[in-house]
């Protein structure tokens, strides 16, 4: 035992065993963010029937098409974190229920635009040779949180076939949903993403803002502002012998800069079309795909400059 910890809680003397050996400096930063949080989070951590009071609370119905988005970490702990989030809105949806979440894949990208970080140019034609082509079980969505992977890794989830824009899906209609996932306009309204539109989702923000809301991006195919441009993409998506195969593809160059914004203006011009309800230290926010994205079409055209665009 190296140490004795004092913890804030009220009343309260915690003691960490922690074997020396055991803890290497990655995982002190770890255990240092989420012993912050556990502060951060109070008298008592986020549970299963605070989850279904929140959804409750919001108007959420059994047999429901919903799409989640989730940070874990700013609802505060939650015990079980991912798999109790998935576990509770899976039973709270029900067997006609189906839950989908964006599932994208942005790291298949052509390694001569990486920035964060950059890498040698004498290394972009090697990258480009050997970049493992886009597969539904192994390609990695993590950058979208641990709820994602867990989501997409889970037996019976399906996912959508795009190389960078992939969507996974369970439930009653999964399969329709996620067929035939073309890989020009990823997300325009031929897309799962369009489907969703047509099946008038709802759309769960867990912890997250508009900033993460990825129906949003269906509006930037349907709205028109000056400068609005197309662009070639590139993805890997198979092997030849050895080596990758590179796919051209048409898309517009995504913005998400200004889905706060809209957010925002939506639940001032639209009350009672946005629910809100706390969950431990955050919030959840509920609204319906077709009246946001019919919004954000008129927002965009009124506010969108040709200086916008960059990146998804
Ligand atoms: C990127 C993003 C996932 C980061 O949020 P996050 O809360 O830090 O990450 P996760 O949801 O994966 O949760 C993991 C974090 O929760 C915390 N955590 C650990 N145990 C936890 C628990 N039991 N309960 C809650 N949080 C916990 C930890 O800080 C952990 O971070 P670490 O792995 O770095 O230690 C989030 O900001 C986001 O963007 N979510 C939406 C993604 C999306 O759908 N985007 C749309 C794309 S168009």
């Amino acid at each position: 035992v190296d140490e004795l910890v004092l913890c804030d809680f009220p009343g309260t003397i915690c003691y960490r065993i922690r074997p020396v050996s055991c803890y290497t400096p990655p995982m002190e930063e770890r255990y240092r963010k989420e012993h912050e949080l556990i502060l951060a989070t109070g008298h008592r951590p986020v549970t299963p029937p605070d989850i279904r009071r929140a959804l409750a609370t919001l108007g959420l119905t059994p047999g429901e098409t919903l799409m989640l988005h989730v940070s874990l970490s700013r609802v505060g702990w939650i015990v079980g974190g991912a798999r109790t989030v998935l576990e509770t809105l899976t039973d709270h949806l029900g067997p006609q229920g189906l839950l989908a979440m964006p599932a994208h894949s942005v790291a298949l990208s052509d390694p001569a635009g990486w920035e964060n970080p950059p890498v040698p140019e004498s290394w972009v034609p090697v990258i480009r040779d050997y970049m493992p082509p886009y597969d539904p079980d192994w390609s990695s969505a993590r950058r979208l949180g641990e709820t994602v992977e867990l989501f997409r890794r889970l037996p019976g989830t399906l996912r959508s076939a795009h190389p960078h824009f992939s969507l996974a899906a369970r439930g009653a209609g999964a399969e329709a949903l996620t067929a035939n996932h073309a890989i020009d306009h990823a997300m325009g309204g031929k897309s799962p993403y369009g489907r969703l539109y047509e099946a008038d989702a709802s759309i769960l923000l867990f912890g997250v803002g508009f900033d993460n809301c990825t129906l949003l991006h269906l509006t930037e195919y349907r709205a028109e502002w000056p400068g609005k441009a197309e662009e070639t993409a590139r993805a890997p998506v198979r092997r030849q012998g050895e080596h990758t195969v590179w796919q051209e593809y048409r898309d517009i160059p995504f913005d998400a800069d200004d889905f706060s914004q809209i957010g925002r203006a939506f639940e001032e011009q639209k009350p009672g079309e946005l629910r809100r309800t706390p969950l431990g230290i955050g919030e959840l926010m509920l609204v319906k795909t077709r009246t946001l994205v019919d919004f954000a079409v008129g927002w965009m055209e009124a506010n969108r400059r040709p200086t916008s665009g960059g990146e998804p």
